[in-house]
């Protein structure tokens, strides 16, 4: 029998009473074995994984990344970009820019963010980066865009840009999709120029809860069962980052911290209308998005069994009595002008 995954604390500031995690019933070992060796099923399906210039590693990466490369997926992320600019109050990042010439957005999605920075900053090139194509045609980007050309290539091989190139290089939400992140962040480091910045924006793959609404539900089994399968994966990167970009070389590093509802029970009327977002993309899309793969590929779930839990959420989470939150993260650097 595996150990439960220690609970991830809380940020510091936070006070919180973390929900205690169940006992975890499968063993740990293979859980990371399968899901490192999963070949890409057919519920990956409209997913075009091949790569169209991008480096020879992309395949591969891809055949492991878990979540979806799909229409739901991309409307998820289209409403998170939404969730994210309600946290920032209509801002798309916290690093005050000045005049950016050249952005890069790693791992870029739907490219949403891309094309608001670029909307805002006419003047700059944006590169958005990603994986992998989109599995049918690009919806924010239907005629070619000279200034946000898509780069499909994995983020962690070397790169081909110039070196001290970029103003601000912009990657949110890549937890568990970075399996080097050291590497990933020397490149920044390398192609961001003196004086540039970089910021990484990832949510707490967790919830909190402080006053006990949480019972033994199926909420609280799901979340039970997710932390354990999540443990391996390095999901919760967020707390690391602030060490690993000054482990890159970057300095004046600072983390902003955010509170996300998952519902409406704040009182607080911004949080309220975050928690309204945020619920609608996670009963709808994300709860299934970062967990089918991980409990059917995994955790051995069978997928009927897995849908049932699902459903069981879904109507909890609708009740609005259960009272959850999680966080999100955007840490930020900047290259001192010595190193060039
Ligand atoms: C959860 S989505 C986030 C999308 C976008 N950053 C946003 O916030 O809307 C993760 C994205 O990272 C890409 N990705 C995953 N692993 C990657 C890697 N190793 N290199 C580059 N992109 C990667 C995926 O293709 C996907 O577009």
């Amino acid at each position: 029998m595996a150990k439960s995954p220690k609970a991830p604390s809380p940020p510091a500031g936070g006070a919180s009473t973390h929900v205690s995690p169940g006992s975890a019933p499968a063993d740990e070992a293979n859980v990371l074995v399968e899901a490192e060796d999963a070949a890409p099923d057919d519920d990956d399906s409209g997913s075009d994984y091949s790569s169209i210039g991008g480096s020879s590693a992309t395949t591969s990466v891809a055949s492991s990344y878990l979540l979806p490369n799909d229409e739901t997926e991309q409307e998820r992320l289209d409403l998170t970009h939404h969730v994210f600019c309600l946290l920032l109050n209509g801002a798309l990042c916290v690093t005050q820019l000045e005049k950016p010439q050249n952005i890069l957005d790693i791992g870029t999605g739907t490219g949403i963010w891309a094309i608001d920075i670029s909307d805002l900053h006419p003047s700059a090139t944006c590169t958005p980066q990603r994986l992998a194509p989109l599995s049918d045609r690009d919806k924010h980007q239907p005629e070619p865009d000279p200034d946000a050309m898509f780069q499909v290539d994995d983020a962690t091989p070397e790169w081909m840009f110039p070196p001290d190139h970029f103003d601000f290089i912009h990657a949110r939400t890549l937890g568990g999709a970075i399996r080097d992140w050291p590497a990933l962040l020397s490149s920044c480091f390398e192609h961001c120029r003196p004086g540039g910045h970089v910021e990484l924006v990832e949510g707490r793959p967790d919830f909190w809860c402080d006053d006990g609404s949480l019972t033994d539900m199926a909420t609280a089994k799901w979340l039970a069962e997710f932390r354990r399968l999540a443990a391996s994966l390095d999901f919760d990167i967020a707390p690391k980052l602030p060490a690993l970009l000054a482990g890159a070389g970057f300095v004046d590093v600072t983390t902003t911290q955010r509170v996300v509802p998952l519902g409406t029970s704040p009182k607080d009327a911004h949080l309220k209308e975050v928690g309204r977002w945020f619920r609608t993309q996670f009963i709808d899309m994300a709860l299934e998005a970062y967990s089918l793969a991980l409990f059917t590929r995994a955790g051995g779930w069978a997928n009927i069994e897995f849908q049932v839990l699902l459903a069981k959420v879904r109507e909890e989470l609708k009740t609005n009595k259960i009272h959850l939150y999680t966080y999100t993260a955007f840490v930020t650097g900047r290259k001192p002008e010595a190193s060039s």
